[in-house]
């Protein structure tokens, strides 16, 4: 199978650009952050803190988490329930943040993100791809931009699904994701040895997608 593992900070552009570029190839995509931000639903919805390691330890057992393809569209479960849309929240997002930063919810999470691809040539984005997941990915992308950008990026498209939201907010959101993600001691977000940087800050959607076109296509020809 091909793998394609993109990493990068939040805002960054992966989301767009990688279901895109999986359409093109006709690839699966594979947003792991969304299964991040589904334990931090689960754990918040059991009262834990989720920066509390073994409140949100104890809500794993009853994590259901899973990951099923709608016209190749991702979607995410907490068992029966689509979560798709829940997890989008400012509040699931540092959720997200904190309990990614927890041992035993990346171990949780390991095996699914592995065997999807282990079954599908696929684009998987997320923090520790490239380092962690898949040290064998055929190709590795960074991605990213500078956080002013990224937190404009974040706030447009808060606008666009008609959610409130000020422009200050995203922004220190965002510092601190960027902070505790980049920070943590386990699988930190950080560029692989092997990986191609990509720095999105003065390129719109479309030159981010050529430029990486670019790059797959040499690595694949
Ligand atoms: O990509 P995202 O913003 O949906 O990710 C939500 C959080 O999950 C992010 O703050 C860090 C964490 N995450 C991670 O630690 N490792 C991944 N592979 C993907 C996301």
């Amino acid at each position: 199978m091909i793998n394609i593992a993109i990493d990068g900070p939040a805002g960054a552009g992966k989301s767009t650009i990688a279901r895109m570029l999986a359409a093109d190839l006709g690839y699966l995509y594979v947003d792991t952050g969304a299964l991040y931000r589904a334990i931090g639903v689960n754990a918040m919805r059991r009262g834990a803190d989720t920066k509390n390691a073994e409140q949100v330890a104890e809500t794993l057992p009853s994590a259901d988490v899973s990951m099923r393809f709608v016209d190749g569209e991702q979607r995410v479960f907490l068992g029966e329930e689509d979560v798709s849309l829940a997890i989008r929240t400012p509040e699931a997002s540092m959720a997200a943040s904190n309990v990614s930063a927890i041992p035993a919810v990346r171990d949780f999470l390991l095996d699914l993100q592995r065997s999807i691809a282990a079954q599908n040539n696929c684009i998987m984005d997320g923090r520790d791809i490239g380092t962690v997941i898949l040290p064998d990915a055929q190709i590795k992308i960074f991605l990213t931009a500078a956080v002013e950008v990224r937190a404009k990026r974040r706030y447009d498209e808060l606008l666009g699904k008609g959610m409130q939201a000020e422009y200050a907010d995203v922004l220190a959101e965002m510092i601190q994701r960027d902070e505790q993600d980049m920070n943590r001691a386990i699988a930190p977000l950080k560029q692989a040895e092997d990986a191609v940087l990509v720095d999105t800050s003065e390129l719109d959607l479309e030159q981010s997608i050529d430029a990486i076109k670019r790059i797959v296509e040499e690595k694949v020809s």
